[in-house]
């Protein structure tokens, strides 16, 4: 058995439990060069896993890296499974197909392996050549229902460009809104979880509703300037300091490997080549316990 490419399958949706976060806060940890080589390292380390989306600016450097190992006849695109998300501002269903396809073309690739709503919240109809917008001010914000965005995500999944559809940061009304309308089921959520955020509730929920659960954030977000300086995050945690000398580990792997075993798929960001092999070889070192098949 391929130890390195371990699938964590829970419920209908199949996910494989490591996958490469590729978000650089717009460049400001990392350049479209740095993640192209981080993907070529991550597919050696037996990556197999890259997470994106439209709204990260990184599709385009995670398409060459992949595209160049299919030329070369060393990758089958069947054998990677690629995310992207759906951006707020696309979330006029007139725009959802529009979007993918955009997202396609960076990535190089006629398909993806799940297409996410990256929020619930919609922001105000955007064209595909601006720069991303964050909303900031609540004139920037534009409602359509959850549920006709949600059609739009099954149709593409109907047209054979995305296998899988799902959500992330919705909340678990949000979510059963969802699952009461729709034809096809979410089989992803993609939210927040990590040893200072259980998330215990919605993490039960989805796994309840045979949804595979993927953690951001697993690490604490250390490059997130929005967190708080000077304050102590999972990384820094003396107690799980502690275990990792204990079992002879990093932090960053017992973390992971925690939130695996806790029934997520995990999807660290990193540039940085020894971090690249560390997180994926969180995966194996625990692996009798893990809940993988
Ligand atoms: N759905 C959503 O709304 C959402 C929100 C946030 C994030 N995400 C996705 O989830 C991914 C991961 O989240 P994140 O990037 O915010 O946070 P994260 O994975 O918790 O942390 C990434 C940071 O940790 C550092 N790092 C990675 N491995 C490490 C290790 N072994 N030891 C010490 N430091 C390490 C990285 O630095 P270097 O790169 O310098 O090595 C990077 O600065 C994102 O890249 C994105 O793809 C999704």
């Amino acid at each position: 058995m391929d130890l390195h490419n371990i699938q964590l399958t829970l419920g209908s949706g199949k996910i494989p439990s490591v996958g490469l976060g590729t978000f650089t806060y717009f460049g400001k940890h990392g350049s479209p060069d740095d993640i192209e080589a981080a993907v070529d390292v991550a597919l050696e380390a037996g990556y197999r896993h890259f997470e994106s989306a439209w709204a990260y600016g990184t599709q385009e450097a995670i398409g060459r890296a992949l595209e160049k190992k299919i030329t070369e006849g060393v990758l089958d695109r069947k054998d990677v499974f690629i995310t992207t998300k759906l951006w707020n501002t696309h979330h006029n269903p007139k725009l959802v197909l529009g979007e993918l396809k955009d997202s396609l073309k960076q990535l190089r690739t006629s398909y993806v392996d799940m297409f996410l709503m990256h929020c619930p919240t919609g922001q105000k109809d955007q064209d595909l050549s601006g720069d991303v917008i964050f909303a900031t001010d609540k004139s920037d914000y534009a409602y359509y229902p959850l549920e006709d965005v949600w059609k739009a995500m099954e149709r593409c999944h109907q047209l054979g460009l995305a296998k899988n559809i799902g959500l992330s940061n919705f909340t678990i009304e949000q979510t059963k809104r969802i699952f009461e309308r729709c034809t096809i089921k979410p089989s992803n959520m993609q939210i927040e979880v990590s040893p200072y955020f259980l998330n215990e509730r919605l993490v039960k929920f989805c796994l309840g509703r045979r949804m595979t659960v993927t953690s951001f954030a697993s690490l604490g977000c250390p490059s997130n300037p929005v967190r708080l300086a000077g304050k102590q995050g999972p990384l820094e945690d003396p107690v799980l300091i502690e275990i990792a000398k204990l079992k002879g580990k990093s932090v960053a792997q017992v973390i992971l490997r925690f939130l695996i075993q806790y029934g997520c798929s995990v999807i660290p960001k990193s540039i940085t080549p020894a971090r690249i092999w560390e997180n994926m070889n969180a995966s194996t070192y625990f692996f009798l316990k893990a809940r993988h098949i």
